[in-house]
């Protein structure tokens, strides 16, 4: 045999070599992480659902899961008022104290809200401090305003 083969045959034979080694560390591999699959996995943690907003933080007046003003009695609305349907369709709502026991009375005839009892009193109490009508009056005047000479 002359040199060259026996050189290339060294080149061949330690090729195979190192592909057998890559081969036996990466079968091991496979074998390890087959048996402990938290090792690849641990990173992700199981979801669980999170409430992103605690029940009952109030934040600059404001209940922050509900959005009601966090004034006395919000607690009665958050409970009796936001079963049925989201807490903005009473905040959309305004009006005076006739208006929301007009508007319970509905409710409770037609749309099946139970009977509040002694709360009903408290609960008007507070959306018609809270909620009360728009003052509708004569806008502000304009300030800033720019004359300009009228030219004939
Ligand atoms: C048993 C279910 C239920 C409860 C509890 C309930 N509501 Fe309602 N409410 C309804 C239904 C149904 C409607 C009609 C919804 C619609 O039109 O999409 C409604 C509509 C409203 C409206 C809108 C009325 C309009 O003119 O559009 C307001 C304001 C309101 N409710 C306030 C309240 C308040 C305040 C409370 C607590 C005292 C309350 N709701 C509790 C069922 C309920």
């Amino acid at each position: 045999m002359n040199k060259e083969l026996i050189n290339s045959l060294k080149g061949l034979l330690g090729l195979l070599l190192g592909l057998s080694i890559f081969l036996v560390v990466f079968m091991v591999g496979l074998l390890v992480i087959n048996q402990n699959p938290e090792l690849l996995l641990s990173e992700v943690e199981e979801e669980k659902p999170v409430s992103l907003v605690q029940d009952d933080l109030v934040k600059d007046g404001v209940h922050v899961a509900t959005g009601l003003v966090a004034k006395e009695g919000y607690e009665l609305v958050v409970a009796n008022c936001t079963n049925c349907h989201a807490a903005d369709l009473v905040i959309q709502n305004r009006g005076d104290k006739e208006h929301w026991v007009s508007l319970i009375n509905w409710m409770q005839e037609t749309q099946g809200l139970w009977d509040l009892g002694d709360n009903e009193e408290k609960i008007v109490a507070y959306l018609s401090e809270n909620y009360a009508p728009i003052q509708k009056g004569r806008r502000a005047n304009l300030t800033d305003i720019e004359w300009y000479e009228l030219k004939d």
